[in-house]
């Protein structure tokens, strides 16, 4: 978690100066260091409270959206995946939702009733989850463009390699995602109504301003190749 921290505020800075997004971010990461400790602390007599049981009719009743597997699913619209998800980002995401920091009705409804102790068991166990991606039937090219942009990024255009964060497979690491396997469309959505769903408590300044400058950055045809590269990466 550490490094892909220090590469975040690295990556920031040498894009010339952004002191308020340097502040507010290692201000909230303080913060968030801080309560993860305290969750962790408590986590720990918290967790046994959670019977197998529960856990897996919990679980079951996630994957009716989420998927077989939590390998995502393509329905009305499409539902992320979360199998082998960062459980910290899995977890702060939850968190998003119930604070309305990140705005969706649906995960509103699901996420204000999981307790702290039946949460942490939820992301443990996604994370242990490792189904193959849904096909992808992104062309050749598009998947060949889209590796580019993750690994070397778009210099003329501001935007850092996607791997110095998501790291080298895209599995994520801490409160950075895993992109490996997700779905193209709601990779497309996300990056495009960033502004609209994240962040949207001005009282409590997240993670997500660290993606926002690079989402205003990229063109449609830039998110489609990297969206195709990455549903393809096991
Ligand atoms: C009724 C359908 C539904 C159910 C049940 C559901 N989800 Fe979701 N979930 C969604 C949708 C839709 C989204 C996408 C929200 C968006 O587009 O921002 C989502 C997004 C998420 C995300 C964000 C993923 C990311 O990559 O940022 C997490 C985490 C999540 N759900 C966890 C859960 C957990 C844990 C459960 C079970 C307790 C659950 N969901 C049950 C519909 C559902
Ligand atoms: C400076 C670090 C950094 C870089 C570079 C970066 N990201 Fe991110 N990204 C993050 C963080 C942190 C989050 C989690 C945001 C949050 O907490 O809401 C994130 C979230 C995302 C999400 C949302 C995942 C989900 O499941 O909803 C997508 C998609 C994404 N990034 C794609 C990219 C792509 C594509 C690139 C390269 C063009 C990229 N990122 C470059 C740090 C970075």
């Amino acid at each position: 978690m550490d490094f892909g921290f220090r590469r975040a505020l690295t990556a920031a800075a040498n894009e010339g100066p952004r002191p308020q997004l340097i502040t507010v971010v290692s201000r909230q990461f303080v913060l968030q260091s801080a309560i993860l400790a305290f969750a962790c602390a408590t986590g720990a007599h918290a967790e046994d409270a959670v019977s197998k049981h529960e856990l897996q009719g919990k679980l079951a009743y996630c994957e009716n959206c989420h998927g077989v597997a939590a390998q995502g699913f393509h329905g009305y619209y499409p539902i992320p995946r979360l199998a082998g998800q960062q459980p910290e980002y899995l977890k702060n995401q939850v968190q998003a939702f119930v604070e309305r920091r990140r705005t969706n009705n649906i995960m509103f409804n699901v996420a204000h009733v999981l307790s702290p102790a039946m949460l942490s068991a939820l992301a443990d166990s996604f994370h242990d989850l490792n189904p193959k991606p849904l096909t992808s039937t992104a062309p050749n090219e598009l998947v060949a463009a889209g590796k580019k942009i993750y690994e070397e990024g778009l210099p003329d255009r501001d935007v850092p390699p996607c791997a110095s964060c998501h790291g080298p497979d895209a599995k994520g690491d801490g409160q950075f995602p895993r992109l490996a396997g997700q779905l193209p469309d709601y990779i497309f959505n996300k990056l495009k109504n960033w502004d609209k769903e994240r962040g949207q408590d001005p009282a409590k300044p997240d993670t997500s301003t660290i993606m926002q400058p690079i989402t205003h950055n990229l063109t449609d045809q830039q998110i489609k190749a990297v969206a195709a590269y990455l549903n393809q990466l096991e």
